[in-house]
């Protein structure tokens, strides 16, 4: 044990006798502004403890805090009674810890005033049943680098794991070990924004994996080394969705005519770095607010694939190299 050098390497404001981590207010203004400024949520107070080498929680945490640290220790499991205890705690990062049972967080007691959990690089494997239904506030929750996998039986992600999330407007599973896409569980968070699958070993995007998300703003489906096609109606009635990429996916080389379905404000088309020959053009023709458009490092033959486009109400412009068509649309009458 180091303690003492990993102590003094922390952010952490401490006590060095107790070893208990205090306050730190962040974001305060120097005392000397001649003008009175209300204290913006930042300000609150955030208990910082990250990097102490912890193995349970630092005790007492003020129970004011509403920003609680914890990033990279050695944390398995928690004393919720300790967190239920805290009525304003809003953001809790617990990222690369040890945590493998997601229970050892969210069963018992609830936290109603949380917002955002990070649970980035632990090692759950299974999100069983109502996972986080303790978290009824719950907007954000990081769930990226885990080992979270859907070909197991039973599922690691059970059906009703986002359950109880009403709220919930961010969600990452980004680098996990999904073959498809959680399309069940994913029914619960109706209120989802933003929802980040890459990294993931999903082979397919198969018809309604992704429907009547009516909230769904931007989705990322980027980085799968498997995933070889987009079938029809992968994505039906979006109405919200503004920004869609599907990049870096080295075996994609077909993505239905009818993919897109209902995507009625689509500006932003991200397909670069695929294995896409060809697009067909009902693929832009259905998207009827789309803006950008991005083709490039494809292996794309850009003479006859791009015929159709060159009508008069697109200005397709394309570098000379076949590989590397770069298509940008004007929104021109
Ligand atoms: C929590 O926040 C409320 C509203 O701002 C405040 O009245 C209350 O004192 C806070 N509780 C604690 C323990 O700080």
């Amino acid at each position: 044990m180091r303690p003492v050098l990993v102590l003094l390497q922390s952010h952490c404001l401490l006590s060095m006798f107790a070893g208990v981590c205090v306050p730190v207010v962040v974001g305060s203004l120097p005392p000397a502004l001649p003008w009175h400024v209300s204290c913006p949520v930042r300000c609150a107070p955030t208990v910082d403890c990250n990097d102490l080498l912890l193995t349970k929680l630092p005790l007492p945490i003020p129970p004011d805090t509403h920003t609680l640290r914890l990033q990279s220790n050695l944390l398995s499991a928690l004393d919720t009674a300790v967190l239920h205890g805290l009525p304003n705690l809003t953001d809790l990062d617990l990222s690369q810890n040890r945590f493998s049972h997601v229970r050892t967080i969210t069963q018992s007691y609830s936290i109603p005033s949380l917002l955002s959990l990070h649970l980035e690089e632990n090692h759950l494997g299974h999100l069983p049943e109502d996972s986080f239904s303790t978290l009824p506030a719950l907007q954000e929750l990081f769930l990226s680098h885990n080992n979270l996998r859907s070909i197991a039986l039973p599922e690691s992600l059970a059906e009703d794991a986002l359950e109880g999330l009403e709220g919930l407007e961010s969600l990452s599973f980004y680098d996990n070990l999904l073959t498809k896409v959680p399309t069940q569980a994913l029914r619960r968070v109706p209120g989802l924004k933003f929802l980040d699958l890459n990294k993931n070993h999903i082979k397919m995007i198969e018809t309604g994996d992704f429907q009547d998300m009516v909230h769904l703003k931007e989705l990322g489906l980027n980085n799968m080394e498997e995933l070889v096609s987009i079938e029809r109606a992968a994505l039906k009635n979006l109405p919200e969705l503004t920004k869609l990429e599907i990049t870096n996916n080295p075996r994609l080389s077909y993505i239905h005519p009818q993919a897109f379905l209902q995507l009625s404000r689509l500006e932003s088309l991200m397909l670069n770095s695929n294995s896409l020959s060809a697009l067909h053009q009902h693929i832009m023709f259905s998207l009827p607010s789309l803006q950008e458009v991005s083709l490039h490092s494809n292996p794309l033959r850009c003479d006859c694939l791009f015929h159709w486009a060159a009508k008069e109400t697109l200005h397709p412009h394309f570098e000379k190299d076949t590989r590397k068509c770069v298509f940008g649309l004007c929104n021109s009458k």
